[in-house]
């Protein structure tokens, strides 16, 4: 159990050893670790480092303006925000299969961050927040979609950028990332967020995905989420348990939650009117490793207020589903 203060002012340190005076770029994507990554080396060494956002449209509601708010605004981090929705949703017109529409997507990523970084042409240092299970990982076989982490060594840059990784979180796992990015003045409510995949809503969006689409599972999702946030967790307290352990809303108490867009139509009833829209799905799972998962069971008041808000709020949704499915046999996406 390491000092807080003690960990940072060693890490700092460290950093300034290593980059000297150089400029470093990093790709911030919203996700806990590239975030906490790009406090601490801010810390470290300020302006010298420049952050580069892809937003490929596929973020949750408002995401972007988030990250902007915190690093920008309120860190004072140079950030770089490319809006690359048009490029990315031309390049997904058509597809359909899940693995292709990770491909695009994670290939129309790695052009838009080095065509950006290579306008940084004074950067000698490629910042990462890769962390100490991603070097477990990637010594083994990597899993799906880690693209984003691995994809940098460091191809598609222009050839007189030999960028060095700088990777200040690799001997770090996650809970030790969360207390870091807290200390560092990152609010709770994002270093405590659920994970979220490279490919964002494009796997939420089953099959095409569309403009139109996105939109509409970013205002469900953001209904859901809410809800959980704001709904009281009742646990069973056990004699001496660690209080701060019980998680104190349903937000905190499922691993993963969010909305799955089925693109396909069913008929529904609103004042004497017969409607024909979109489904959504919820999911929520509990899990230790993502490995195994068991569907979270949420409270019927819970499912039922939510299905009613997104009815009733977005307009091209006539149904809510529940998905209770485990993982094995199904997976935690739904693509
Ligand atoms: P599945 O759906 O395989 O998901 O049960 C397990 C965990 O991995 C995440 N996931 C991804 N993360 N790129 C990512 O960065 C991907 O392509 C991807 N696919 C799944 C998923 O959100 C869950 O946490």
């Amino acid at each position: 159990d390491w000092n807080m203060p003690d960990y940072i002012s060693e890490a700092v340190e460290k950093i300034r050893a290593q980059v000297g005076t150089d400029e470093v770029i990093l790709g911030l994507s919203g996700g806990v670790d590239s975030s906490v990554a790009a406090a601490l080396i801010h810390r470290a060494i300020g302006d010298q480092l420049t952050c580069v956002f892809v937003d490929h449209g596929l973020l949750r509601l408002n995401e972007g303006k988030m990250v902007m708010d915190m690093f920008a605004n309120n860190l004072g981090v140079k950030v770089i925000r490319v809006d690359a929705e048009d490029q990315f949703m031309g390049h997904l017109k058509g597809v359909s299969d899940p693995e292709q529409k990770r491909k695009i997507i994670g290939r129309e990523f790695v052009e838009v961050f080095d065509k950006e970084s290579g306008k940084l042409v004074n950067a000698k240092w490629l910042a990462q927040g890769t962390i100490y299970p991603d070097v477990i990982e990637s010594a083994g076989k990597g899993k799906k979609g880690q693209t984003i982490k691995s994809h940098h060594n460091v191809g598609g840059l222009p050839e007189h950028m030999k960028l060095s990784l700088l990777e200040p979180l690799r001997e770090l796992f996650k809970d030790e990332v969360r207390k870091l990015g807290v200390a560092l003045g990152l609010p709770h409510d994002m270093v405590y967020r659920h994970p979220f995949p490279g490919p964002g809503l494009g796997v939420r969006i089953l099959g095409e995905v569309k403009k139109e689409y996105a939109d509409l599972l970013r205002q469900a999702d953001a209904i859901f989420i809410e809800e959980l946030r704001n709904t009281p967790y009742e646990a069973t307290i056990v004699p001496g348990f660690d209080q701060d352990a019980v998680p104190q809303n349903w937000y905190d108490a499922t691993s993963q939650a969010f909305a799955v867009f089925l693109p396909v139509k069913s008929v529904g009833v609103m004042g004497d009117g017969r409607t024909y829209e979109y489904v959504v799905a919820l999911r929520a799972v509990q899990t230790q490793d993502f490995m195994t998962a068991h569907w979270a069971h949420l409270p019927h008041a819970l499912l039922g207020k939510v299905s009613n808000r997104i009815i009733n709020e977005v307009r091209g949704i006539n149904r809510v589903v529940y998905d209770i499915s485990g993982k094995p046999p199904a997976t935690i996406e739904w693509e």
